[in-house]
């Protein structure tokens, strides 16, 4: 299935200032079974991978600039990856994999109510061929800095959201079909929250 999905162009100029999004991030839990919007699946993605204005740099910092993250978007209705050079959805799946994604997350149960997770996935050689065993403890401080990024920019938005760091490798990666080259390394879910 081949299936370009264009996002709406990100806003740069949203309303919360940053002190603010910092002052009230929480994890938030208990999300209403709402859908978002592709504006704000987009701004979300963006927050955490989307390039800047040159095109060669990223929202989150990366050891190198060597961008071992691949962004994976699990919604209501679909299972995408996100294309940062494009800002679009290549939608691998018309499909619902919530269920199965908060069984392989040891059955929290928010990811199967939530409207939005994203998966960080992780390619560990694009940065431990540059700075060997070091290097993979780069390629989770990447993931912290691109995490909180979505923490931030979804309480701007009015919406919640949580990491998830507990759960099973390979039954993550066998929800989501990943290649042998990727590894689940952490997700956020976000939504509207009560
Ligand atoms: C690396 C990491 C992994 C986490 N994994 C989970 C998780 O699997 N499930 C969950 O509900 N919360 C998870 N959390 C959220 C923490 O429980 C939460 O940040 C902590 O209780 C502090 O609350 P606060 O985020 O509201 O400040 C994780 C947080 C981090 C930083």
């Amino acid at each position: 299935m081949a299936e370009i999905i264009s996002l709406p162009k990100p806003n740069k100029t949203g309303s919360m200032p940053l002190e603010q999004a910092i002052a009230v991030r929480r994890s938030r839990r208990h999300f209403l079974p709402k859908s978002l919007t592709l504006e704000q699946i987009g701004q979300l993605a963006w927050s955490a991978q989307g390039l800047d204005e040159g095109g060669r740099y990223r929202t989150a910092p990366s050891a190198g600039a060597t961008y071992p993250l691949e962004l994976f978007v699990v919604t209501n209705e679909d299972f995408s990856r996100y294309l940062p050079a494009k800002h679009a959805l290549d939608k691998l799946a018309s499909q619902d994999l919530r269920a199965t994604l908060a069984s392989a997350a040891w059955g929290q149960e928010f990811i199967q109510t939530a409207p939005l997770t994203l998966v960080f996935a992780a390619e560990f050689s694009r940065t431990t061929g540059r700075y060997g065993k070091r290097g993979v403890r780069y390629v989770y401080m990447e993931a912290g800095h691109a995490a909180q990024n979505i923490h931030l920019q979804a309480e701007a938005l009015g919406l919640g959201s949580v990491a998830v760091g507990a759960f099973d490798d390979a039954a993550v990666s066998t929800v989501l079909s990943l290649p042998d080259n990727l590894e689940p390394i952490y997700m956020v879910t976000a939504g509207y929250c009560r």
